[in-house]
């Protein structure tokens, strides 16, 4: 695994011609933020080696590099999820070939299904922490370097970039909410129960993803940043049906929110 991920590090390295220390991983419906990176140069995921290959519709599959916010940065357009078949340790190799590549700070977004009654669809959560309920774990194995085999998870998402955020918000009117993401195998939808429970046990938005990358990212620290678009809504009296298109017109319809923080994130970070 180790050599596979030198290997593609380098083929990366020989290929770049910036030296990114910001990466983005774009989730579904979210890859316009892309559209605003300038002096792009870009690499689809099918020509990258060892990169496993986007299935979902929604995510185009290449990483770009660029400039956003005046910085160098790199984006993941489309990302690996578990329920397409691949095991953790690929659905989290690109953070592995990302702290190869000099990544310092990560910004995952995600699409999920708020639970939280004070949420509203289209709504912004900053993700302040995370359930982890996949049913295999990214660091299951031997350990790598990059990391102790007990890494501790008191501060997933850096309190920092959270605060940054939040000035960011309130300077430019967008409301931002807060809150602990679930992460879930999928690829089914919540049952009206399902939501229910995860609510009670502490969660405030449930998705399929992030939560892997992110394990991945602080074991080689990597400081987080993590933004969830509230797709739909779940576990309130009345069952709603969700649906994958709605996910992405909801997810297509909040980004420009989202690009707005991000870059000036990146900006004043
Ligand atoms: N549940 C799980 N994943 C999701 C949801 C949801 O309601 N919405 C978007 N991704």
């Amino acid at each position: 695994m180790y050599e596979r991920i030198q290997e593609t590090a380098s083929w990366l390295k020989e290929r770049m011609t910036t030296s990114p220390k910001t990466a983005i991983i774009l989730g579904t419906g979210l890859g316009q933020l892309a559209s605003e990176i300038t002096d792009s140069y870009e690499f689809p995921y099918s020509e990258i080696p060892n990169f496993p290959v986007s299935t979902v519709e929604g995510h185009a599959g290449k990483l770009i590099f660029g400039k956003l916010g005046g910085k160098d940065i790199m984006a993941m357009e489309g990302r690996f999820h578990f329920y397409e078949g691949y095991n953790m340790k690929e659905v989290t190799f690109p953070e592995r070939v990302m702290y190869e590549l000099g990544i310092e700070t990560l910004f995952v977004s995600n699409a999920s299904g708020g639970m939280n009654p004070d949420f509203k669809i289209g709504d912004l959560m900053i993700i302040t922490d995370h359930i982890n309920l996949f049913p295999e774990h990214p660091l299951r194995g031997k350990n790598f370097p990059t990391g102790p085999r007990f890494p501790d998870m008191h501060e997933a998402y850096n309190h920092e970039l959270i605060e940054l955020a939040d000035e960011i918000g309130k300077e430019k009117g967008i409301r931002l909410m807060h809150g602990v993401y679930m992460g879930v195998q999928g690829p089914t939808f919540e049952t009206p129960a399902e939501y229910r429970m995860y609510h009670r046990m502490g969660a405030d938005a449930v998705g399929m993803s992030t939560v892997p990358e992110v394990i991945v990212a602080c074991h080689c620290g990597i400081k987080v940043f993590g933004i969830s678009i509230i797709t739909d809504l779940g576990g309130f009296d009345v069952p709603v049906e969700v649906s994958h298109e709605e996910v992405q017109k909801a997810a297509n319809e909040a980004q420009p929110k989202m690009t707005e923080i991000m870059r000036e994130m990146i900006r004043r970070s």
